[in-house]
């Protein structure tokens, strides 16, 4: 008897990498080495491989990532910085932290990822940058964003803190042509540490350096400080567990896909799927239906220990943080219509079939009352 499916069993998944982690943390504290190092490095290392990037700078977060990417950038007061309103407080709030104004385009209604055209209906003079969140793990169209970018001079900072190990067009994210990309470590994601982590990752060697450097208070000697910059470094022992987790990161979203393909094979036909980008591939961090009923079967599904999630309840433009930007609801119909629909289900990379069974079951019984 099932009592309780978890959104994301953390718990067993640290049970997978046990044996390997718990020496390794060990090894690390009796280093000496807490903050950057040697563990550091190695995961820099693997992880600019694995994304076919050049370079990667770990951080503190995925919020420091893009933070500090707009700081390397020269983003600050008078300029725009576009995004989506659907989407983690952190990618507009480094915006206004920056000093810059945040300026919402709406979302497409098949793949829910930024609209192109709603995009370029917000681009004026003052566009410096636009911040495109892979939402879910499922890629952006990123050559059409760059097609509209590119003659404007305006950079692209890649929002990947779902997105490690999703492909555009062939290529890993991480890997095209946006000026950063940045990822996020926090445990639920598909690489997670024990804790918070983040980073960034180019192909650009001089924001590689200035990055770096502002990571770490501006230093370019122990208390030599060329730069203001911050607390932004990666721990060693997240590093550590990070570059032991990074083997398992393919199989584990190889895992995730087969899932999402018998939950879209097995669920009852009222419920919608978001449609994945043309030429994309998703990390599956999140499955969400659509459905209209959604707080009712998220409510009776809680009843049978069943955990859901809305990834995000509130649109950003109507979270009272950003209420001095001056939107209203109506302003972005196709993001505020799904911030009520959405539903992520269950899913890890060593759910069991009846778990997964149980989960389709109860949402079929919902259906049939
Ligand atoms: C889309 C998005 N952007 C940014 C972040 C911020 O990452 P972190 O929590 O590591 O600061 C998150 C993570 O929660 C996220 O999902």
């Amino acid at each position: 008897m099932i009592k309780k499916i978890l959104l994301m069993d953390l718990p067993g998944q640290f049970k997978f990498v046990e044996k390997e982690v718990l020496p390794k943390i060990k090894e690390v504290l009796k280093s000496g080495r807490y903050i950057m190092g040697p563990e550091v490095k190695r995961f820099e290392d693997n992880f600019a491989k694995y994304c076919h990037a050049r370079y990667c700078i770990g951080t503190s977060s995925g919020t420091e990532s893009l933070y500090l990417s707009l700081l390397a950038l020269g983003i600050g007061e008078g300029d725009e910085v576009i995004t989506v309103p659907n989407t983690f407080t952190a990618t507009a709030e480094v915006i206004v932290l920056v000093g810059a104004k945040p300026v919402f385009c709406d979302v497409d209604p098949n793949t829910l990822n930024l609209d192109p055209k709603s995009l370029k209906s917000k681009i004026t003079k003052k566009t410096k940058a636009v911040i495109p969140v892979h939402l879910h793990g499922n890629p952006v169209d990123i050559d059409e964003i760059h097609r509209l970018c590119k003659p404007k001079k305006i950079v692209v900072i890649e929002d990947a803190a779902q997105a490690h190990g999703a492909k555009y067009k062939g290529r890993v994210i991480g890997s095209l042509v946006s000026e950063t990309t940045c990822f996020s470590f926090h445990p639920v994601k598909n690489l997670g540490a024990f804790g918070d982590g983040g980073a960034v990752v180019t192909n650009n060697g001089k924001l590689e350096e200035i990055i770096r450097k502002l990571s770490n208070h501006g230093r370019e000697d122990h208390y030599f400080h060329s730069m203001i910059g911050t607390t932004g470094r990666l721990d060693a022992i997240q590093g550590a567990i990070l570059d032991i987790k990074l083997k398992y990161l393919t199989k584990w979203i190889k895992q995730k896909a087969k899932l999402v393909k018998y939950y879209r094979k097995k669920l009852p036909n009222v419920c919608k799927f978001i449609d994945t980008t043309k030429g994309g591939e998703s990390s599956h961090h999140i499955f969400a239906i659509i459905i209209s009923e959604r707080d009712e079967l998220a409510k009776y599904l809680k009843g049978f220990g069943i955990e859901t999630g809305v990834h995000y309840p509130t649109p950003l433009h109507l979270q009272p943080a950003y209420k001095f930007l001056g939107y209203r609801v109506g302003d972005f119909p196709v993001a505020e219509k799904y911030a009520n629909e959405t539903l992520s289900l269950p899913l890890y990379p060593h759910m069991k079939k009846e778990e997964i069974d149980f989960v389709i079951e109860k949402i079929h019984q919902f259906y049939d009352k």
